[in-house]
């Protein structure tokens, strides 16, 4: 065994950062869980994300807007107790960044002192700048979001691709030129056309990370749940399902359940003397 063998070391912000323009798309996926948080470092993710898409795929929420701070630390807890290599970035839930920067750092801060985040990331623009300001002055890394950014459904109405229209798509492009100033160290794109996802991406210096947003960004990210066909019924259309895990799940417990009701569960070897 060599001297410089061990664990691979940890992926740092800088490190995330410096990933622009390397020609090598950076791998995001969420985790929620030791399950998740296992197979996604696994399979190699450079950056865990502990998505407030946890309210949809985990806890049956039909929006992120009932998703609290205890429920985010609760899942990113258990994912900082797992992830050995990738960064860690916890997502701020709805109103956990909105009533002032006092409020908004010491949340981030909870991330970092009760899971071990090593940054967060919060959705908006020019309005959340005193946010992700404060927030950086306590020395806590951002990651910025804009586009179809899921907390705004409301103001939205609906799930709607955005940045459609030329004076929207200048705008967005606006609103990304200020996280980068303000100092985020990446930006996740949602829902937005490809074109405008690369026009983004060439406008600032720090990496883009696509979801929705076409090829042309520094970085992808999935709902792990997609991905892995999770669970049953239609994914949006730039999802692309890597397995049908919930298929996998209810066809072995359909098995285990026929040899369980056949009195073939369990055998002789699977009991104790
Ligand atoms: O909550 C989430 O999982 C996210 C990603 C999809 C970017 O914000």
């Amino acid at each position: 065994m060599s001297a410089s063998s061990g664990p691979p070391p940890r992926v740092t912000v800088p490190a995330f950062r410096s990933r622009k323009g390397s020609g090598t798309p950076l791998v995001v996926l969420t985790a929620y869980d030791v399950a998740t948080a296992t197979a996604a470092e696994a399979g190699g993710a450079d950056c865990l994300l502990v998505g407030d898409s946890l309210g949809n795929v985990v806890l049956g929420h039909a929006s992120t807007l009932p998703v609290t701070m205890e429920d985010m630390l609760h899942h990113a807890r258990a994912v900082g107790r797992t992830r050995a290599r990738a960064l860690l970035v916890a997502d701020m839930p709805w109103l956990s960044y909105h009533l002032g920067a006092d409020d908004a750092v010491r949340n981030a801060a909870r991330f970092v002192r009760e899971a071990g985040a090593d940054a967060v990331k919060l959705e908006g623009g020019s309005r959340r700048v005193p946010a992700i300001r404060a927030i950086l002055d306590a020395e806590i890394p951002v990651m910025g979001h804009l586009g179809l950014t899921p907390q705004s459904v409301l103001r939205m109405g609906g799930y709607r691709v955005q940045g459609r229209e030329a004076a929207e798509a200048d705008a967005l492009v606006r609103e990304a030129r200020v996280l980068a100033e303000a100092g985020v160290f990446s930006i996740v794109l949602e829902g937005i056309p490809a074109p405008l996802a690369s026009r983004i991406t060439s406008e600032v210096d720090v990496p883009t990370i696509g979801i929705g947003a076409g090829a042309g960004c520094d970085g992808q990210v999935l709902v792990i749940h997609d991905l892995l066909g999770m669970l049953p019924g239609p994914v949006p259309r730039f999802v692309r399902r890597y397995a049908d895990l919930h298929g996998s799940a209810v066809e072995a417990i359909r098995r285990w359940a026929e040899d369980v009701r056949a009195g073939r569960f369990p055998s002789e070897d699977e009991s104790y003397g």
